[in-house]
């Protein structure tokens, strides 16, 4: 063939524009570049060996060399441009990672949550279930008087049932007069005063807060941990609608398929008293460690006010009936989430606290 020297151009140039797309990198863009388009590479040579043609033939093949080389050193330039920016962007790229994880350091500092995180989440979701069936929500002080903690709620000096708590006293006029609550019972007399006070009667708010034992912590108690007591004071008021409303809590708040009961129980301030009590949602009424094996956990107390702590806050037992009830919001939230064991709640082991922030 005339144009021998070129029969296998179309498969060199291909050839050449693939080790051209292979470039990774300027510097080798730059190491190929001879043996591309420069003096030592396969179009130079070929160039070279156009001498043997016809000038005619020459002048064909000549063209269709230049044509080559036009594509290839148009293919070597467009990949130095794709190499000179590809190294710009990663030039930015690393300027911006170090930016980056300055800003991503500043983000990932945790925001923290109010602590503690679950029991206020309990007892705002109490609080929801308690205004969903009428009653209000309503604020009492930590340190009280004998006289609200005890006196008040049927318990004279010396009772007996005093030593149902054990009572952190503090240092503040005479002796063993001003105590940390040991429950929240004593919010109700301050709102049984102040509705007689107002004319206000009748009654019907839940306390949530904070209470003080001098107990020794356990996987069930702590030494300060939250109640939310309520009380019914209105015309007419039966047992039965303190079991009802007992009952149309425990559902609810902890879903149906969770039994709450009754058992009769001794309280001062009540008569009849009860201890109420839902299935364990850990071992779901089995037995467990956390429900030491009966099936059944202990929320609190409720019961039939009794006219002793009417008399005391000048409430006419005669007219008015009401109930009360008092339960653990700690304990809420350990039969909610189903935590093992209550101290969990102050240990602050951040594996635990986030999950609930
Ligand atoms: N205050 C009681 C306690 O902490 C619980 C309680 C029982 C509250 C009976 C009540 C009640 O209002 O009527 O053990």
């Amino acid at each position: 063939m005339s144009d021998a020297p070129l029969a296998h151009l179309d498969d060199q140039v291909e050839e050449l524009l693939r080790a051209i797309a292979d470039l990774a990198s300027l510097e080798e863009l730059t190491n190929a570049e001879p043996t591309l388009v420069g003096k030592r590479s396969v179009l130079s040579s070929l160039q070279k060996s156009l001498g043997s043609l016809s000038p005619e033939e020459r002048r064909d093949a000549g063209a269709r060399l230049q044509e080559a080389r036009r594509r290839v050193v148009e293919a070597l330039e467009a990949q130095r441009r794709d190499l000179e920016a590809r190294a710009r962007v990663a030039e930015l790229d690393a300027d911006r990672l170090d930016l980056g994880d300055v800003v991503l350091d500043a983000v990932r500092v945790p925001l923290g949550a109010g602590h503690p995180g679950i029991v206020a989440i309990t007892q705002y979701a109490l609080e929801e279930v308690f205004v969903g069936m009428g009653f209000r929500v309503e604020d009492g002080p930590e340190v009280e008087s004998d006289w609200y903690n005890f006196e008040a709620l049927n318990m004279p000096p010396a009772h007996p049932a005093r030593g149902m708590w054990d009572t952190f006293y503090l240092e503040l006029g005479e002796p063993e007069t001003v105590v940390l609550r040991t429950h929240t019972s004593p919010t109700q007399i301050h709102l049984m005063e102040k509705a007689v006070a107002e004319e206000s009667l009748p009654l019907h708010a839940v306390m949530p807060g904070r209470c003080y034992r001098r107990d020794t912590p356990d996987a069930r108690h702590l030494a300060a941990f939250h109640q939310i007591e309520g009380i019914v004071v209105d015309r007419g008021i039966t047992f039965a609608d303190l079991a009802g409303t007992i009952d149309t809590f425990t559902r609810a708040y902890f879903g149906p398929d969770i039994d709450s009961r009754l058992r009769p129980g001794y309280f001062p301030f009540t008569e009849p008293s009860a201890e109420f009590e839902i299935t364990c949602t850990l071992c779901r009424g089995e037995g467990c460690r956390t429900c030491s094996q009966t099936g059944w956990i202990e929320l609190g107390g409720c019961g039939m006010i009794d006219p002793a702590v009417f008399a005391a806050v000048g409430i006419d037992a005669e007219e008015w009936s009401g109930f009360a009830f008092g339960f653990g919001i700690d304990r809420c939230a350990q039969m909610r989430y189903q935590i093992a064991d209550m101290r969990a709640l102050i240990e602050n082991d951040l594996r635990f606290v986030r999950q609930f922030s």
